[in-house]
């Protein structure tokens, strides 16, 4: 479904070596490696969000940066789903209205069963502003899987939560990827949601090593 083949990327230093990589419907795949050695980079990368030094992306067996600028904004706008490190959320926002944006930029609608399994219907009409790092952390979230993408990029989704909360979240990713037959890539320091993935990789010298 989405094939990375002979990823290279680099900064001040090698980040990305001949990477190569692939995610199957339904199948979910954990990143793991240390501070800094290049996860999120991958992340983005993979997400299309970031152009590599070489190598080529294919989503359903089509090179995705040789596709039209519109194909390209439509896979990005309705299959991916990215749920940053940083959240990015619009400040100066309700967390009702960051969900309704990203709801109406995807055609779909906002599921309110969705709020209550992780926790945040009793917030939803605050300023994002107003809310905690895991408050926000969970509403990033949910304006993701408001979209119902077909695979899900996701950054250190419970970096910032209690181990309660964290299952909530895991839980919600989990049962999403059931109902809607989607895939996830998750960059995680966290081993029991790593060991919830089909497979497991270590980032580490700009390699990729496949642990599970
Ligand atoms: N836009 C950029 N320009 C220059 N260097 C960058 C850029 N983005 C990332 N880097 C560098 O690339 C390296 C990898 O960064 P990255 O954010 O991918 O690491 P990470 O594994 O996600 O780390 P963490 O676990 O702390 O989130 C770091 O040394 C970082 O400083
Ligand atoms: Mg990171």
């Amino acid at each position: 479904m989405l094939e990375a083949k002979n990823l290279s990327h680099k900064f001040d230093y090698p980040i990305l070596d001949d990477v190569c990589l692939s995610l199957a419907p339904k199948q979910s795949i954990a990143i793991t490696g240390v501070s800094g050695s290049g996860k999120s980079t991958l992340l983005h990368i993979l997400a299309t969000l970031l152009k590599p030094d070489s190598g080529e992306i294919f989503y359903h067996d089509k090179p995705i940066y040789h596709l039209t600028q519109k194909s390209q904004l439509d896979i990005r706008r309705y299959h991916f789903g990215i749920i940053f490190q940083s959240h990015y959320l619009f400040r100066g926002f309700t967390a009702r209205e960051n969900l309704e944006l990203s709801a109406i930029i995807a055609k779909k609608t906002i599921d309110p069963t969705l709020l209550e399994k992780i926790s945040i219907d009793n917030v939803i009409d605050q300023s994002v502003t107003s809310l905690s790092g895991g408050q926000q952390q969970r509403i990033s979230i949910a304006r993701v899987l408001t979209k119902k993408p077909k695979i899900i990029f996701a950054d250190e989704p419970t970096g910032n939560l209690d181990k309660k909360t964290a299952n909530e979240v895991m839980n919600t990713l989990f049962d999403y990827l059931k109902e809607e037959n989607a895939s996830l890539l998750i960059v995680t320091h966290d081993e029991k949601l790593a060991n919830m993935c089909d497979e497991i990789y270590k980032l580490e010298n700009a390699k990729l090593i496949q642990l599970k």
